[in-house]
């Protein structure tokens, strides 16, 4: 069962400089789980996922589908999912506030029930989030979509009954905005054309489990996507990819603290920019088979530079992590975020354990050191979360992580998995290990 969401007043304590060895276990990929589960919503038959992870944000994914009316019963990492009687086409605000990811059901719940009433997601801690590309696009293919009081209202106007396929070019390839209306397109009357369209493997995943219920999708893994829409989806059962995202924070954990591991599964290709970087900042990454890679530290952290752009690009869910590791290699290094405004509130974190980090506009330059020295932090999104825990593995002394709401929504048992590589990390309920004066308390974001 993953840790409570409302555990907000626990604490991980995480004592740094041991070294870490052997291998961990690398989770099933949230940002698929959480877009296969809304997907089968396009199935007027019971789905079964498997490699689904234990996480905040899949009880609440499955919160919003069983608000819908659909049966939802998780079994470890195997998700039994019974769409057949969709009995309500409005998802809750309660929920689509704390999971902005529960937006992504407004796709297939139009396409499929003809009509779709899905509250605005609002921004988050690192950015606006935005989704005029969904809309339009859904308008593109013939919905009537209006925004009134904060709630998105999607309806195939007249008789019709469906969508109608269209080309659609995406002014920026947005993940969420391409999984979106791949999914509309699937059950739509004729062809679309997504061009523009997001590469991330996340995307593939979803696609190929939508062909796997017996869409017609050509183009995966490019930026031009093509669906031919057909009368109806059948039963599958899928397995989704691993987490790239926390295998690569694993690799990172392993570089901060001068440590050998081995990750798997893992896809090597998924982790392209991310082997390539911590090879160019010292470390060796091996890729010993199809799913698994070894990392050996290298002699010293290199200063290298990153700029985050749309896969395959390095994926901005990798740039807080990082970062961490840039705090302590012997040079400086340039970090630019591009694709989120507001993605660097980590910096000033960083700087309370001893970083030297000064923020420029969406570009950060970090003055290496050879100590971070650790402190009370406050986790301010998810990802700056984990990477403030990577900190605290290097650090010196003993940091003290709140906020654990945000890491828990996206690690299965992050702390676990290391301790049992070699970390010394307690997770502790309330804050008896210090005083409350140290750790500045945040009111709790919507996660995104
Ligand atoms: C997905 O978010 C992921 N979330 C994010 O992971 C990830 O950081 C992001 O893709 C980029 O890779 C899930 O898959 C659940 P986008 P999404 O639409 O789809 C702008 C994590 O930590 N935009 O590709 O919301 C947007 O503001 C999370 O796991 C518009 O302007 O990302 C942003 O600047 C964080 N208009 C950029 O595009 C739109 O209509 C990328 O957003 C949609 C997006």
């Amino acid at each position: 069962m993953s840790n409570s969401p409302e555990a907000d007043d626990s604490v991980l304590e995480i004592r740094g400089q041991h070294p870490l060895s052997g291998h961990i276990k690398v989770s099933g990929a949230k940002n698929s789980a959480l877009v296969v589960m809304a997907g089968t919503l396009l199935c007027s038959q019971a789905c079964r996922l498997r490699n689904i992870p234990d996480l905040v944000d899949v009880e609440r994914m499955a919160a919003v589908l069983t608000a819908l009316g659909v049966k939802v019963t998780k079994e470890a990492d195997c998700l039994d999912v019974d769409p057949s009687d969709i009995s309500h086409t409005r998802a809750p605000y309660e929920i689509v506030s704390k999971l902005r990811a529960s937006f992504f059901v407004i796709g297939p719940l139009l396409a499929r029930m003809g009509v779709a009433r899905i509250p605005l997601p609002g921004g988050c801690a690192i950015g606006a989030r935005p989704v005029e590309l969904h809309v339009r696009g859904l308008q593109a293919m013939g919905a009537d979509v209006q925004i009134e009081h904060g709630t998105v209202h999607a309806c195939i106007p007249g008789t019709r009954g469906r969508l109608q396929g269209a080309k659609i070019y995406l002014d920026y390839p947005s993940v969420g905005a391409t999984e979106t209306l791949m999914m509309a397109a699937t059950l739509a009357d004729g062809e679309t054309i997504i061009d523009n369209a997001a590469q991330e493997p996340e995307v593939a995943d979803l696609a190929n489990f939508c062909r796997a219920m017996g869409a017609r999708i050509r183009g995966v893994g490019t930026k031009t996507l093509t669906i031919v829409g057909v009368p109806s989806l059948h039963s599958t059962e899928y397995a989704i990819i691993p987490d790239r995202i926390e295998a690569g924070t694993f690799l990172i954990a392993g570089a901060i603290t001068r440590s050998t591991l081995t990750l798997s599964p893992v896809v090597p290709e998924h982790l392209g920019a991310v082997i390539a970087k911590l090879r160019e900042a010292g470390s060796d990454v091996q890729i010993e088979s199809h799913n698994r890679v070894r990392l050996l530290p290298g002699e010293e952290i290199l200063p290298t530079d990153i700029q985050t752009l749309p896969y395959p690009g390095f994926p901005t869910d990798m740039q807080a992590q990082f970062m961490a590791l840039m705090t302590l290699s012997n040079g400086n290094s340039l970090i630019t975020e591009t694709v989120f405004e507001n993605r660097l509130r980590h910096v000033a974190e960083f700087n309370r354990m001893g970083a030297n980090i000064r923020v420029n506009g969406n570009c950060a330059v970090v003055q290496g050191s050879s100590i971070l020295s650790g402190a009370p932090v406050m986790a301010t999104d998810l990802r700056a979360s984990a990477a403030l825990v990577l900190a605290g593995l290097g650090a010196h002394g003993t940091t003290v992580m709140s906020g654990l709401h945000h890491l828990d929504r996206g690690y299965e048992r992050l702390e676990r998995k290391l301790t049992q590589a070699g970390a010394r990390i307690t997770r502790i309920d309330g804050q008896s290990s210090t005083s409350p004066s140290d750790v500045t308390h945040s009111t709790v974001q919507p996660s995104h």
